[in-house]
């Protein structure tokens, strides 16, 4: 079997993370021997747009709906291109054209990893947040002028969005230790989050064996960092879920590792998987960013199309080379990109 990726490398160390990941999923690929990956390349990014006046062609969702997957590694040149442009031209319309309306953020201590936190526990959380919809609206604007001005920006929530986001994460919970958590703020958002906790009553009333809890935002971001450990699947809106999952970046020591896959759950069209790190211009094109964020992208990506136990191999790999010290800067260690996924394969190739 061969599965065909559109691959978008993107802007800054996205184009020296993502053909590390390439690597290290073709390796993983031939010691499976039951498939293999067909990456292409496309070009598209900051340096298209400069050239082109966009930052993908025009008819550039068609060209992905045909491809399995989407691999991203970064976008953003701040310097030349502003950040709404390389975002919206980009990110959130493949996002949104192509329906990929949950987004899946791990944050898990990996052995070897060190939290800024002191007593971290052995956390191991997956942030489900919905993508597509809620407080990140078109709806409202601005009236008025002067000292009279009003801006209103509406938040809609579906029965449809929400069921979904919910029910995935039930699903995805009932596979781990069966513990959920909805985040909600029903003491001050007054219909959507009623609603959303009206919504999460009725899916999770059909998962008998699921432990289920609900916190308001305010709380679960300081119990993210007061206690970690005590949380399984979390599911929460597109502005919750935003917040939580650069606090669930911040625990595990690096965003660096950080991973993320933006999902067509329906598998109507190809899902993305894409690290939650930016193009970081600061140490684009000096051989030092961190991989493993881009790799354990890869292992979701593997775990989506099917091929959880070689996911697993791959964390374990991941791990390895975090115990073994072989890590980069951001982490406080002094290995570069290339020689930590070198320790990576190898690792894979022997074990
Ligand atoms: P950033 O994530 O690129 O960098 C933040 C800090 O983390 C920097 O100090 C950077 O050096 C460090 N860092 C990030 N990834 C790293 C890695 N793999 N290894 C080692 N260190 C790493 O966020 P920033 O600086 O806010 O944004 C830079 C550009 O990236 C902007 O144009 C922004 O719009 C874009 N961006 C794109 C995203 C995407 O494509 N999904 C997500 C976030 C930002
Ligand atoms: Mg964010």
């Amino acid at each position: 079997k061969t599965y065909r990726i559109a691959t978008i490398p993107g802007d800054g160390i996205g184009k020296e993370v993502v053909p590390e990941a390439m690597r290290v999923l073709d390796a993983l690929a031939q010691l499976d021997g039951g498939f293999q990956f067909e990456w292409d390349i496309l070009p598209w990014g900051c340096d298209y747009y400069l050239e082109h006046g966009e930052m993908m062609p025009e008819d550039g969702l068609e060209i992905l709906k045909k491809y399995d997957q989407i691999f991203l590694g970064a976008v953003g040149l701040p310097e030349l291109v502003p950040d709404h442009i390389s975002l919206w031209g980009l990110l959130i319309k493949i996002r949104r054209g192509l329906k990929q309306q949950i987004n899946v953020r791990p944050a898990k201590l990996l052995q070897g990893l060190e939290s800024p936190l002191k007593n971290p526990g052995n956390f191991d959380i997956v942030v489900v947040r919905e993508n597509s919809e809620g407080e990140y609206s078109d709806s409202g604007g601005r009236m008025h002028s002067g000292s009279d001005e009003i801006a209103i920006q509406n938040a809609v929530f579906t029965r449809k969005g929400t069921e979904r986001a919910i029910a995935y994460a039930c699903e995805l919970a009932s596979k781990r230790s069966k513990k959920i958590t909805s985040v909600t703020k029903s003491n001050g958002l007054s219909h959507s989050m009623p609603f959303w906790d009206d919504v999460f009553h009725d899916v999770v009333s059909k998962y008998d064996e699921l432990q289920q809890s609900s916190a308001h935002i305010d709380a679960m971001a300081a119990y993210m960092i007061m206690k970690p450990a005590e949380y399984d699947v979390v599911v929460a809106s597109n502005l919750f879920g935003d917040i939580l999952t650069d606090i669930g970046g911040a625990i595990m020591g690096s965003i660096g590792i950080a991973p993320a896959a933006n999902l067509n759950v329906e598998r109507e069209y190809p899902s993305m998987f894409e690290p939650v790190h930016g193009s970081a211009p600061d140490i684009a094109g000096l051989g030092v960013a961190n991989p493993l964020g881009q790799i354990w992208t890869g292992k979701l990506m593997l775990d989506f199309l099917g091929h959880e136990q070689l996911g697993e191999k791959l964390l374990s790999a991941i791990e390895y080379t975090l115990k073994s010290n072989i890590k980069t800067k951001d982490l406080k260690g002094s290995a570069t990109t290339t020689e930590v996924t070198d320790a990576l394969i190898a690792y894979l190739k022997q074990s």
